[in-house]
């Protein structure tokens, strides 16, 4: 057995993705490559301690703990998680340790934003952690963040991007070496300044649980006609956009990010059986922000995750001049008014 016992902290952004995965095979492969922002404000809080185990059994044993509260259904799905990582002897030291995890997020739980990528790569990192503690192993940055970013894809794909500060892009791209399907990939490098910076306003359109769930959305682009169109478009968008992000071209990077937007509801319209996710504000804002652009020509653009709700995109420089437009058109057609200031992020920060 093992003497070691250990307490590890990490925290972990989540991510938006601008060219969208949808559609995935095998084992969390995706079918078409991706890229996202890191984000800045809205992060999981990770802590986690091993303990040696006295009897050690075939089973994960753990207590997990959301927000202070103990929490049987996402400890199910983690319990889930690391069994198969102890069985695939991915992590097979896993099994022989008592593990308590105390996870918390920096929004609001039910805000209608997805927590899996930031709470699935913090939790990535503290088993990397766990593994450098015990074994002397992933000593090497570049090593490390991988396979945190494998572990962190096999929990949830979109959550592989997440490692990385600025941007994080996962599939393999041609224009991108080290790039893979197998893990995400570090993109802050030939990322233009401009991007370093840039803000995502999230508009809360509604805190509703999603009537479909990404997992579902998944599923159903297997059955989807548009399918093979689809994933072509996706590495012909990304393609274009690996250039555009190093030129600095924010109206150009807009384009891309609304036509992706766009696509991924189209996808969701034309799966069987067709369903929608955006709400009425979702479409008045789009129409608003799309008004704004013709009168001002400002480079303020939109995205759409799996949701109803917008995330605004908009370089640094022009925030003065946008805050009153947001403030007075966009943000009564918020739930409850809600809304959260974030913007391009510095990636995952170990306490
Ligand atoms: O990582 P998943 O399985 O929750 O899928 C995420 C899919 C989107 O958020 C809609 C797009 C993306 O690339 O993040």
């Amino acid at each position: 057995g093992y003497a070691f016992s250990g307490d590890i902290h990490w925290q972990s952004p989540s991510n938006i993705a601008i060219v969208k995965y949808w559609g995935k095979h095998g084992q969390q492969l995706p079918r078409n490559p991706s890229i996202s922002f890191t984000l800045q404000a809205a992060y999981t809080e990770t802590e986690f301690s091993y303990v040696p185990r006295e009897t050690t059994g075939e089973e994960i044993s753990l207590d997990f703990f959301f927000e202070g509260q103990a929490q049987a259904a996402f400890a199910q799905k983690i319990v889930k998680f690391l069994s198969a990582l102890a069985a695939e002897e991915i992590l097979p030291f896993l099994t022989q340790f008592h593990l308590t995890i105390h996870s918390a997020n920096s929004f609001p739980h039910s805000a209608g934003i997805a927590s899996s990528a930031s709470s699935m790569s913090a939790l990535a990192l503290c088993l990397c952690s766990m593994e450098q503690e015990l074994f002397g192993t992933l000593t090497d940055p570049v090593e490390f963040y991988r396979k945190a970013s494998f572990l962190a894809r096999l929990g949830s794909g979109s959550a592989c991007r997440s490692l990385y500060p600025v941007m994080g892009s996962w599939g393999k791209i041609e224009k991108q070496a080290g790039s893979s399907d197998l893990w995400g990939s570090p993109c802050a490098d030939w990322v233009h300044p401009v991007f370093h910076t840039f803000h995502d306003d999230i508009l809360i359109v509604s805190k509703g649980e999603k009537s479909v769930s990404s997992r579902a959305g998944h599923q159903l682009m297997e059955g989807n006609p548009y399918a093979n169109a689809r994933y072509q478009q996706a590495t012909n968008n990304l393609d274009q956009l690996v250039d555009i992000l190093k030129s600095g071209d924010v109206h150009a990077f807009g384009q891309i990010a609304e036509l992706e937007a766009l696509t991924l509801h189209a996808l969701m319209m034309s799966s069987q059986p067709p369903y929608l996710l955006m709400k009425p504000n979702s479409l008045a804002m789009i129409e608003k922000i799309r008004q704004y652009r013709l009168d001002t020509q400002q480079p303020l653009y939109f995205t759409l995750d799996a949701g109803p709700n917008l995330h605004l995109l908009y370089p640094a420089e022009i925030a003065g001049h946008v805050a009153p437009f947001i403030q007075a058109e966009l943000l009564p057609l918020c739930e409850e008014g809600k809304y959260i200031a974030d913007r391009v992020g510095t990636g995952p920060v170990k306490f």
